[in-house]
């Protein structure tokens, strides 16, 4: 196994891109992982500390509403939202990372499912109370992403609210030049997740990355009247 955690991936990725499998790699990699073949870049073993924070300010009371965890990868961030009393749906395109999920999280709450956010149950249509979406979009090829926009904001209910957690591009970066996976976001990008008429977005931060403070993190916070 390489030292440089980001090797795998970008190694996994580019064999899917060249097949025209954009997706296909994540399963890839957690089939991998799982083997101790390869470690996930993204699993940090505990939920996103952005995520955290706007629990904290927002304190949403998740008795009795349904929330939806975007490509929930190992399941952090939906153990938290899962805690804070949503009935919570936590789905990924791999199934060894809903296995790997259901495995970290033995006495879970959560219904951890298989799907893909590009091709999603009809019944998800504007179900969800609460949708976190957290670096799935950016984790697809540029001319996937408008299409990933717009099935994020179906999935949230009417009077519910989305939030959306990002890496952003560097302002003017042409698509040509991001070397992804990932391909950071771009203000545009973020704000487009209010595309549709009736979602508004209520605030839009920009923060160091707690992990790397020479690159910022979008977080977005929509609501759907
Ligand atoms: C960069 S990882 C982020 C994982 C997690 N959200 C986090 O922040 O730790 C992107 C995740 O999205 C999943 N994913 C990618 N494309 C997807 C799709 N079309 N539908 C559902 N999940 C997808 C991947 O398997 C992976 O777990």
């Amino acid at each position: 196994m390489s030292d440089d955690p980001t090797r795998e991936p970008r190694r996994f990725a580019r064999a899917a891109l060249e097949r025209d499998d954009p997706t296909g790699w994540f399963e890839d990699l957690y089939s991998a992982a799982a083997g101790g073949e390869a470690v996930i870049p993204w699993d940090r073993g505990s939920a996103n500390p952005l995520l955290s924070e706007w629990f904290e300010a927002s304190e949403p009371n998740g008795t009795g509403r349904a929330a939806v965890v975007i490509g929930a990868g190992t399941g952090w961030d939906a153990e938290l939202v899962a805690d804070r009393g949503y009935q919570t749906t936590a789905f990924d395109i791999s199934p060894t990372a809903v296995e790997t999920a259901q495995r970290n999280h033995p006495d879970s709450q959560v219904q951890y499912v298989v799907a893909d956010l590009l091709d999603q149950p009809a019944e998800w249509h504007h179900a969800f109370d609460l949708v976190v979406e957290i670096y799935t979009v950016q984790a697809l090829p540029i001319p996937l992403q408008p299409s990933a926009v717009q099935k994020v904001g179906d999935l949230v209910a009417p009077g519910g609210t989305l939030v959306v957690i990002a890496s952003s591009r560097a302002e003017g970066q042409p698509d040509a030049e991001v070397e992804g996976p990932p391909w950071p976001l771009t203000r545009a990008t973020l704000e487009s997740f209010a595309s549709a008429p009736d979602l508004r977005l209520i605030e839009l931060e920009a923060s160091p990355s707690p992990t790397d403070p020479t690159s910022k993190r979008w977080r977005a916070e929509f609501l759907r009247d």
